[in-house]
């Protein structure tokens, strides 16, 4: 240990974070074997170089000429070519595609202590959000008698809880060698002048490196390995806070198999300029997705028509299709992929080592963003445009704007609708609004038409709200008396 001590401790005050060994002396044996690991793995030369490039000099925001609004194929319909379908269909029957989520961001905008996809959004079950997509792959396996194998990226922060929220749950059904975790890495966060902070005496204060590290993590973790082993050329992409995502959508598969395409994404209609998206545009002819915090930089992305709706209008669900053979090229290519600095609280022990929560940004986080690798891509990609409502839904707090709230009151929209169709009668308000609670496991009914094949919606009670389960079971929320 000596001796690899003393290299590690070298190669930080070459790079000039030798402070990250300042408590060295106080350490017990344990806590100097956990920092040795972090520092193991922490890449000195690309910090050094973010540190560079981001902080001691801060880099002009890139210019463009010309920005335009990209091609977007309009939202599937009735006029919508079947072969489309089709297409996905045989890919999801032969076995051709996985499903990938990614889950290694930290959830602290919601409040929620432990990983978010373990976040309980059913208003009933109490069904968590990583249950919500086990049991639309269910859905989908069942439907066209596949595998559909999920990759799930965690960050070094909350695997092990959520690795262990997945065996609790009996892997939601699914079978456990078709589920691979995948670990992105983090980096050290710098404070203002590009030092490392410390949070504990043995501990460097780290983040994850954003969701372009699936990239990597994709590649390094097996996951492309396991894809290629199992003859799998799509993945289907999509965050953990968005309930909604279609998790493996045969339209979306079928628009990027017929396109040959290298990556794919889908777009919808942002409500407003300042919504809290990114932008898909295309500039000076390359494809890109603008970042909502970067907004201000291309002031044309904030236009609006004559109706006030934004001249730009697609928007950034962050639902993409990736081809096996595509991330492996961008994996080969990482060491040019774009980083973003993101000026944040970084709780960190100060000069006196007394532990700080500071109450304004004081330093530095560095993520890279998947949508980058749409700059990778050797021909124009495929951008579908799709509904809000039973696709993007995202829980990004607890009340208000994409909240919990919200993404309850979305899911009684969306299978009101399904009740109705099958007959049944839902309490709805003066303003046409579904006021009771209501979920519908996607193991039982992926559609409105395969609900309405299993049930007969006039014998369905609604009065307070309801729950079906995987196995069509019916649950009714305890009433008002019964709770008290
Ligand atoms: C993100 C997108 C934005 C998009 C919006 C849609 C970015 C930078 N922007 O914004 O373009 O319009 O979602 O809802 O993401 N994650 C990781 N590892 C990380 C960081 C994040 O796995 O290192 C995951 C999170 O668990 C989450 C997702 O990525 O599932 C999005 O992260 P979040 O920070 O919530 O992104 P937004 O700012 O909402």
């Amino acid at each position: 240990m000596e001796s690899q001590s003393n290299h590690l401790r070298r190669l930080a005050e070459q790079y000039g974070q030798g402070h990250l060994f300042r408590f060295w002396d106080d350490l017990s044996a344990e806590q100097r074997v956990e920092l040795l690991d972090v520092v193991r793995q922490i890449d000195f030369a690309l910090m050094d170089r973010l540190v560079d490039t981001w902080v001691r000099n801060e880099p002009a925001p890139e210019h463009f000429e010309h920005i335009e609004p990209v091609d977007v194929i309009p939202p599937v319909g009735p006029d919508t070519d079947p072969a489309v379908l089709e297409a996905g269909e045989q890919a999801l029957r032969e076995g051709r595609v996985a499903t990938f989520v990614v889950a290694g961001g930290q959830g602290t905008r919601l409040g929620f202590d432990k990983p978010k996809g373990a976040y309980p959004i059913g208003p009933i079950t109490g069904k968590s959000l990583f249950r919500y997509h086990a049991e639309k792959i269910r859905g989908i396996q069942q439907r066209y008698e596949t595998v559909l194998p999920w990759y799930v990226m965690v960050s070094h922060a909350n695997e092990q809880q959520t690795r262990d929220f997945f065996r609790e749950e009996a892997w939601f059904g699914l079978e456990p060698e078709n589920i691979l975790f995948v670990r992105q890495a983090m980096l050290p966060c710098v404070d203002e002048a590009g030092n490392f902070l410390l949070q504990k005496p043995w501990q460097p204060a780290m983040s994850p490196n954003g969701h372009g590290g699936s990239i990597q993590a994709l590649m390094e973790g097996g996951a492309i390995a396991d894809a290629e082993a199992r003859g799998i050329t799509v993945i289907c992409y999509f965050q953990v806070d968005n309930w909604a995502a279609k998790v493996a959508d045969p339209w979306f598969i079928g628009y990027h198999c017929q396109a040959n395409a290298a990556m794919s994404s889908k777009c919808h209609r942002r409500n407003d300029p300042r919504e809290a998206v990114g932008v898909h545009c295309l500039c000076d002819g390359a494809y890109r997705v603008i970042e909502y915090s970067e907004l201000d930089l291309y002031p044309q992305l904030l236009e609006t028509d004559e109706n006030g709706a934004p001249r730009f209008f697609a928007g950034n669900p962050a639902i993409h299709i990736l081809s096996t053979a595509f991330v492996s090229h961008v994996h080969k290519h990482f060491d040019r992929f774009p980083w973003h600095k993101a000026h944040k609280k970084i709780p960190h022990l100060d000069a006196d080592g007394a532990f700080v929560t500071p109450d304004k940004p004081n330093g530095y986080k560095f993520e890279t963003f998947v949508f980058d690798a749409l700059r990778f891509v050797p021909h124009p990609p495929v951008a579908l445009e799709i509904p809000r409502r039973g696709e993007y839904t995202p829980t990004k707090q607890y009340d208000g704007v994409n909240s919990v709230v919200a993404t309850r009151n979305n899911m009684a929209e969306y299978w009101a609708k399904w009740l109705e169709a099958a007959g049944c009668n839902v309490p709805r308000n003066a303003s046409g609004a579904c006021t009771v609670p209501i979920e519908i496991s996607p193991a039982f009914a992926l559609d409105a038409d395969e609900f309405a094949s299993k049930i007969d919606g006039g014998e369905l009670d609604l009065a307070r709200g309801i729950a079906i389960d995987a196995d069509g079971t019916v649950t009714l929320p305890a009433s008002k008396e019964a709770k008290g």
